[in-house]
């Protein structure tokens, strides 16, 4: 901890953890002391635009700090277990990319290695870090939708594949395709609405159709889904629908979900919607909330400075890994 009680914390990777970087460099109690990645241009640029004093192209070597108290795991998918667990090891509270890892087993290993460590692994699920997203589950907690029995989880893209032929799209570094990488997001988000409810059964399937044929006529690697599709029982009785595509003939883009509830709905397509019977009255509500939100990084530091426990637990990210387990597992069948 710093002079003025600001947690010293460092980004490993800096793609998406210039994001990060970014939102540390903007939280009063957080103060980034290290960068780590391989490319050395990326360093210096990082370096530069946020005055970081420490940089490293080892993460072993940045993991000796005495000083360093927490990282950011922003890392190819690859990386996520070994570094974190590493970092575990070195005494630091470690905020994971998602997804959590390669697969659950993976997961698991990096819960025990927190437990062990006795430090904080939290999950950067970002997109519930929104106004309209914080301020739904308030509603759905204080029972607006009543028994949440049904959901729809949509992340859709017509040609959306991210870095073609790089680790994205190489199943031994990413884990797989577009499940894996944007499914995540919204699986996770309705998942939250729903209160994290046990999961019971499960079918899915997944497809690798346009995918391959955009990378060969680019002569690059694709070997992952471009769309894949789930349907998940509940032991209290819910049931979801997801699908997540990189590439798919689909008319429109989109990404939303739905909640079905016994006493209201809540759609997320084109914004925030309620639908709700008021005397006899089939009402709908178009909002857009204004509440204030902390980043998942402003978060991650007040719970570890406070002793609390995050809206993003790492058990978060291992339910949601059995799942997409459990989806790729079918699609070998
Ligand atoms: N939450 C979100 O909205 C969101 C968005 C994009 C990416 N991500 C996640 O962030 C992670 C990184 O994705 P990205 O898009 O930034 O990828 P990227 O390839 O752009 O960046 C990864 C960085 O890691 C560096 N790197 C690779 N191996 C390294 C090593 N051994 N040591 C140090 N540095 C190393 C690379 O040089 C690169 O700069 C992934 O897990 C991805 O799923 C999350």
């Amino acid at each position: 901890m710093s002079k003025q009680g600001k947690l010293k914390v460092g980004v490993i990777g800096l793609g998406m953890g210039r994001f990060h970087l970014n939102n540390y460099a903007q939280s009063e109690n957080a103060e980034p002391v290290a960068i780590c990645d391989l490319n050395e241009d990326l360093l210096a640029e990082r370096q530069k635009e946020f005055d970081v004093p420490h940089t490293f192209t080892s993460v072993e070597k940045m993991l000796e700090m005495d000083e360093l108290e927490a990282v950011s795991v922003a890392l190819p998918n690859f990386l996520h277990a070994p570094v974190s667990i590493a970092a575990l090891k070195a005494g630091k509270h470690v905020l994971v990319e998602k997804p959590m890892a390669m697969n659950a087993e993976e997961g698991r290993k990096m819960i025990r290695a927190a437990k062990s460590a006795d430090r904080l692994l939290m999950m950067h699920f970002n997109y519930r870090f929104s106004p309209a997203h914080f301020w739904l589950k308030k509603q759905i907690e204080s029972g607006a939708l009543g028994d949440i029995y049904f959901a729809k989880a949509f992340y859709k893209r017509r040609r959306g594949i991210p870095k073609l032929g790089g680790w994205f799209t190489q199943k031994k570094q990413s884990g797989g395709g577009a499940l894996i990488d944007i499914g995540v997001h919204i699986l996770d988000l309705t998942l939250w609405m729903m209160g994290y409810p046990e999961v019971k059964e499960m079918s899915g399937a997944s497809f690798s159709k346009i995918g391959p044929q955009i990378a060969r006529a680019q002569n690059k690697k694709f070997d992952v889904d471009d769309l894949s599709t789930g349907f998940v029982k509940f032991r209290n009785g819910a049931a979801l629908f997801l699908e997540a595509s990189w590439a798919s003939n689909t008319g429109t883009p989109e990404t939303y979900a739905e909640w079905y509830g016994d006493k209201g709905g809540a759609s997320t397509q084109g914004g925030l919607k309620l639908f709700h019977e008021i005397g006899g009255e089939q009402v709908d509500s178009t909002l857009q909330p204004t509440i204030a939100v902390q980043t998942p990084q402003q978060h991650f530091v007040d719970c570890i400075l406070k002793g609390t426990q995050p809206i993003c637990p790492a058990e978060h990210g291992l339910t949601v890994q059995k799942i997409l387990d459990a989806i790729y597992d079918q699609a070998k069948k």
